[in-house]
């Protein structure tokens, strides 16, 4: 087999053998075939697509290319949750323990925050001393002790993902639904979890920005995890407009942290529930109610143990940035846009997220939002306040969100965006 008839095949609109996937997936994986004829590869399948049978393949390579986990010791039965990615989207922390409280065992591999999107780890590591970090033995004893577990994904999974995930992203090749149907679901395969809720999320902030995009990736994946045993659902999920009302990483641990108290903002809590009621459903944990395990306390009990477990004090008071700038409104009405894509750019650009995979993210930066789509607001009154160490920054993250907004006159009818857009 040669790496050049395999970019050949892709180039000229060709369907790729069983045989040239599992080579070529192979040979990158130990070094064989270089980052330029995979990132060829990579741009002949954006261009020209794979069907289901090929992307089938692909998956079951990648997952070949690492270990597999097994939680076949738990008592309890597994559940996981994966979101595409957006802005202000938090909901992990308190979705983990708050499934663990019903009853379900979590094993929560998260990532990195990566261009404007936050990530999962970039959050929890503003609790001092928490770690991301974990052997495979730390992860199973957090979960099978606490319920839930949240964490890095160790090297041993799927690291043809890895390696092929690092070069999308500085190739232009990530949004192609092939490639990011088998690079979610190989880690999700290879964790080993028994059931898996996808929270795809659609609009501007995410990487599919309209319905029928999603439509495909979700059936893409929903399709995979079926085919390798795990039960799988998807919903589909407005990323129109940022989650709750801050978007960075303490920001974010402290409204977590109010949605766990019992309060928060009412999307985050309405999305949290919904998709807790779906992965205990998955899990064949029916007859528990995941809004009452917010309301009496336990799922707060598991968040404070998952936190200590892994080395975080959940008593610590989190990192605050140094600087503020308040954005006001310049108009009185109603807010009937306010952009997830733009508030993210600009939590980013505040030093929230990183330009560069070795970029040290800043625990107290982001963006809080005062008003949400539909609210009144009044001429002078602050819209949203920049959270930074660095004040140099603000002018940049300014340019990001001088477009981010529309105000209609008053008494304009507005007319809100569900969250859960389809199932
Ligand atoms: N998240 C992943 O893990 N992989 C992708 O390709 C896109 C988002």
């Amino acid at each position: 087999m040669d790496v050049i008839s395999v970019i050949r095949t892709k180039r000229d609109r060709g369907e790729l053998s069983d045989e040239q996937i599992d080579w070529v997936i192979d040979a990158y994986t130990r070094g064989a075939v270089a980052d330029e004829q995979m990132s060829a590869l990579a741009m002949a399948i954006l261009l020209n697509g794979m069907n289901r049978g090929e992307i089938a393949r692909w998956t079951a390579a990648m997952i070949a290319s690492g270990e597999r986990m097994d939680f076949s010791s738990l008592s309890r039965p597994t559940s996981d949750k994966h979101s595409t990615g957006g802005v202000g989207d938090k909901i992990t922390l308190p979705l983990a323990p708050l499934v663990a409280a019903c009853g379900a065992a979590v094993p929560q591999l998260s990532g990195r925050g990566l261009g404007h999107t936050g990530g999962t780890l970039d959050k929890l590591e503003s609790i001092p001393g928490w770690k991301a970090l974990l052997s495979n033995e730390e992860m199973l004893s957090v979960l099978d002790g606490v319920g839930s577990v949240i964490c890095a994904a160790g090297d041993g999974l799927a690291p043809a993902d890895k390696k092929l995930y690092a070069l999308r992203d500085v190739t232009g090749t990530v949004e192609a639904i092939p490639l990011i149907a088998s690079s979610i679901m190989s880690k999700k395969i290879a964790e080993g979890t028994g059931s898996l809720v996808l929270d795809v999320k659609v609009g501007t902030g995410a990487f599919m920005k309209n319905l029928e995009d999603a439509r495909e990736l979700a059936s893409t994946m929903v399709g995979l995890g079926t085919d390798h045993g795990v039960r799988t659902v998807a919903l589909l999920t407005d990323m129109a407009t940022p989650l709750g009302l801050t978007a960075g990483n303490a920001l974010e641990v402290r409204e977590s942290v109010e949605v766990l108290a019992g309060g928060g903002p009412s999307d985050v809590v309405e999305l949290t529930l919904a998709l807790a009621r779906e992965m205990l459903d998955a899990a064949g944990l029916r007859d528990v109610d995941p809004a009452k395990a917010l309301a009496d306390g336990s799922a707060m009990d598991v968040w404070r143990r998952m936190i200590s477990a892994q080395g975080g004090d959940p008593d610590a008071t989190l990192p605050v940035a140094r600087e503020t700038h308040v954005v006001t409104a310049p108009s009185s009405g109603v807010l009937t846009r306010l952009d997830a894509y733009d508030v993210g750019v600009a939590a980013w650009r505040l030093g929230a997220g990183r330009a560069r995979k070795e970029d040290v993210v800043q625990a107290g930066a982001g963006v809080e939002l005062h008003a949400k789509p539909g609210a009144q607001v009044r001429a002078g009154e602050p819209l949203m306040t920049l959270h930074t160490d660095t004040p140099e920054r603000f002018e940049y993250a300014l340019q990001a969100v001088q477009g981010s907004f529309d105000i209609a006159p008053e008494g304009t009818e507005f007319t809100a965006t569900p969250i859960v857009l389809d199932r």
